[in-house]
């Protein structure tokens, strides 16, 4: 057993290092989560009646219009403010700039994220770190003007 101690531990570290590898833009992104959205909309991204909007599939069909992309971006990049309503149910909330520091890359991994967690069902086309740029340069005033309109 002796012997065999540094070749188990070699070999645990190097199991542990493929799935750190492995795994490591979905860790990354699971804590940019909780920290940046799922303290309001909750981990299970259901929100809160009133008060946090729930994240659920109509994000997956914003992502798959221009328009919503867009949108999806600025909510995160620049917050925003107004009521909306979303499965018939009125928000007139604010929500800040919580990714606004975050660099393109990241902010891409994470909006993947919050898609397949929370509109697994809805096939998307992912954000790259380029896209998210070049949504960042388009200047926007009001969030909520972008919002699409065939949406609950
Ligand atoms: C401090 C609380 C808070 C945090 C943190 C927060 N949000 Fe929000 N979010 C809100 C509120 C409140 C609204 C509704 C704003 C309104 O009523 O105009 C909202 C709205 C949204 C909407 C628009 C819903 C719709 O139907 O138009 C999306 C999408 C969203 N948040 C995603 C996120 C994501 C992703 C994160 C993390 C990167 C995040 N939010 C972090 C409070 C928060």
């Amino acid at each position: 057993m002796r012997r065999l101690l540094p070749l188990i531990l070699f070999a645990t570290i190097v199991a542990a290092s493929c799935i750190a590898s492995a795994t490591e833009p979905e860790i990354a992104a699971t804590g940019d989560y909780q920290k940046l959205c799922g303290v309001c909309h909750l981990p299970d991204g259901k929100g809160i009646p009133g008060v946090f909007p729930p994240l659920n599939e109509r994000l997956g069909h914003w992502a798959n219009k221009e328009d919503g992309r867009t949108y999806l971006v600025k909510i995160v990049t620049q917050g925003m403010s107004g009521t909306i309503i979303v499965d018939r149910q009125k928000f007139s909330g604010y929500m800040p700039a919580v990714a606004m520091q975050l660099d393109p890359a990241p902010l891409a991994v994470l909006l993947n994220y919050v898609l397949l967690k929370f509109a697994p069902e809805i096939d998307v086309e992912p954000y790259t770190a380029r896209e998210i740029e070049r949504i960042r340069s388009i200047v926007v005033r009001n969030t909520r003007d972008l919002r699409p309109q065939a949406s609950s």
